[in-house]
């Protein structure tokens, strides 16, 4: 194992660590119970948007081992579980009659992490829209931001007090500009008026549904979002390549931040798409509703990207510099004359650059912009092609590595003022990494997909061992 960074950092005793998970990648039981299609679950049937065709209808069949995945966590020492909750299970069209089956399976899930002292945060969208509401436009209609709220009501109700944290939605952008204009996520559509029409209504179904589960449980209730915040840098000093740098930040970032935090949208975004719509569907009163105070922003971080002005990359499905699947789209909308450099290695086996020093960075940004506003890494980890070796172990001294810089990256961000709250492990399990299928493997915990067996790797048991001594150890 590599490490670039120095060990030997401790973290306080409230410095929570978790690892995190989403529901169409682990769950499986795509059709049991009451649940109906997601967005994803179709997306995955067409054929040559998945690789290999995999699909979530198994994944890691935790809709089934739900005890065995909590004892796991336990035994990892996790303080809290960042999950989320299948939309089209509890609701399975996605508006008027909740499945009280889905419904329950949470609240077992949630009871069982209690039971095991595991701190409970829900993310209420993490992908996997009902079919019926993307039949009707999906994100793209205003709708399907009340349809949201309503659903986050309920659950809200339902799991009540016991979740530690909320978070509405996990990386907005990946929704908006994956799903509607680059299209290598669900649905699929390649239209970028849609997709900026998608942003806001993410941003305003965030609102909306942070508005509902605080009228159900209070104001202090604790809300976030989970931001995909892009760390981008200009390849040189030059004005034109310093401006590709500003478009993707303000299409990548600003137009998620600034709404969330500020209630306003950067108005360099209205210039940068004029061509592509006249945002008229952003209606009077919105940005009140959109700006709902948060405890905490959620960051996922995994690597960072390099600008120059040029013409945008245009691809074959594999990993584009920006570190997203390619398409002959870009998903940057409104930065057409903007091009993504390769990043110098190291590289994970996503084809994305290892640079832990960029978290510290986007900490430190963060915080020095909303001082007011805690922070959590709801997300950071690695994929590897890793095995199982004869001695029954999983010896992935990269991921363990990788984690150990990373971790050390926060700490320095926090030294140099920044107030992060928490970290969470990308992936605790081995999972359906969306376009990549079971390809790529993120867990800490190794899955075979064969047997579903688990095995924890050992970047879990060096995870284990921080979390018990708050200490890292080299
Ligand atoms: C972010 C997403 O939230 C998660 O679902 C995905 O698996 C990881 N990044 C890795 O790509």
């Amino acid at each position: 194992m590599t490490t670039t960074l120095p060990s030997g950092r401790q973290f306080g005793p409230e410095f929570l660590w978790g690892s995190a998970t989403a529901s169409y990648q682990i769950e499986g039981a795509a059709h049991e119970d009451g649940r109906l299609p997601s967005i994803w679950d179709t997306f995955s049937r067409t054929p040559g948007k998945v690789l290999n065709g995999d699909t979530g209808d198994v994944a890691v069949d935790h809709y089934h081992r739900v005890e065995e995945d909590v004892a796991i966590m336990k035994k990892l020492g996790l303080q809290a579980y960042r999950f989320s909750v299948a939309w089209p299970r509890v609701q399975p069209t996605g508006s008027g009659e909740f499945n009280k089956l889905g419904l329950d399976f949470y609240v077992d899930l949630v009871d069982q992490l209690v039971a095991a002292g595991i701190k409970p945060v829900a993310t209420l969208y993490h992908w996997d829209l009902p079919q019926t509401l993307e039949d009707e436009g999906g994100w793209a209609n205003r709708e399907t931001a009340y349809r949201f709220a309503d659903y986050a009501r309920k659950v809200a109700e339902t799991l009540g007090d016991k979740v530690f944290l909320w978070t509405t939605l996990n990386e907005p952008w990946c929704s908006a500009f994956l799903g509607y204009a680059s299209g290598v996520h669900a649905p699929g559509v390649t239209d970028d008026e849609a997709a900026l029409k998608a942003v806001h209504h993410l941003n305003l179904g965030h609102g909306l549904a942070a508005r509902a589960i605080k009228d159900v449980l209070g104001e202090e209730t604790p809300v976030s979002i989970t931001l995909n915040t892009h760390v981008t840098r200009a390849a040189s000093d030059a004005p034109q390549d310093v401006e590709a740098k500003r478009r993707i930040d303000t299409i990548a970032n600003e137009v998620f931040l600034r709404p969330v935090v500020e209630g306003v949208y950067p108005p360099e975004v209205f210039a940068d798409t004029a061509h592509i719509t006249d945002w008229s569907f952003v209606q009077d009163g919105d940005l009140e509703l959109i700006a709902v105070p948060l405890a905490v922003l959620g960051v996922n971080y995994y690597s960072t990207g390099r600008v120059q002005h040029g013409t945008p990359a245009v691809g074959n499905g594999e990993p584009g510099p920006d570190g997203h699947k390619s398409s002959a789209h870009t998903p940057f909308v409104g930065a057409d004359d903007v091009e993504f450099l390769a990043q110098p290695g190291p590289h994970t086996a996503m084809g994305w650059n290892i640079e832990p020093l960029g978290l510290t960075e986007l900490l430190l940004d963060l915080s020095r912009r909303y001082p007011e506003l805690p922070l959590a890494i709801t997300e950071n980890g690695s994929a590897f092609y890793d095995t199982v070796t004869e001695d029954g172990r999983v010896h992935d001294a990269e991921r363990t590595a990788y984690l150990h810089d990373h971790v050390e990256a926060v700490g320095q961000a926090m030294d140099a003022g920044a107030d992060v709250r928490g970290y969470f492990v990308w992936s605790l399990l081995d999972n359906f990494e969306w376009a990549y299928g079971y390809d790529r493997r993120f867990g800490i915990v190794h899955v075979d997909y064969d047997t579903l067996v688990r095995t924890p790797k050992d970047s879990a048991r060096w995870y284990a061992e921080l979390i018990r001594t708050r200490t890292i150890a080299p």
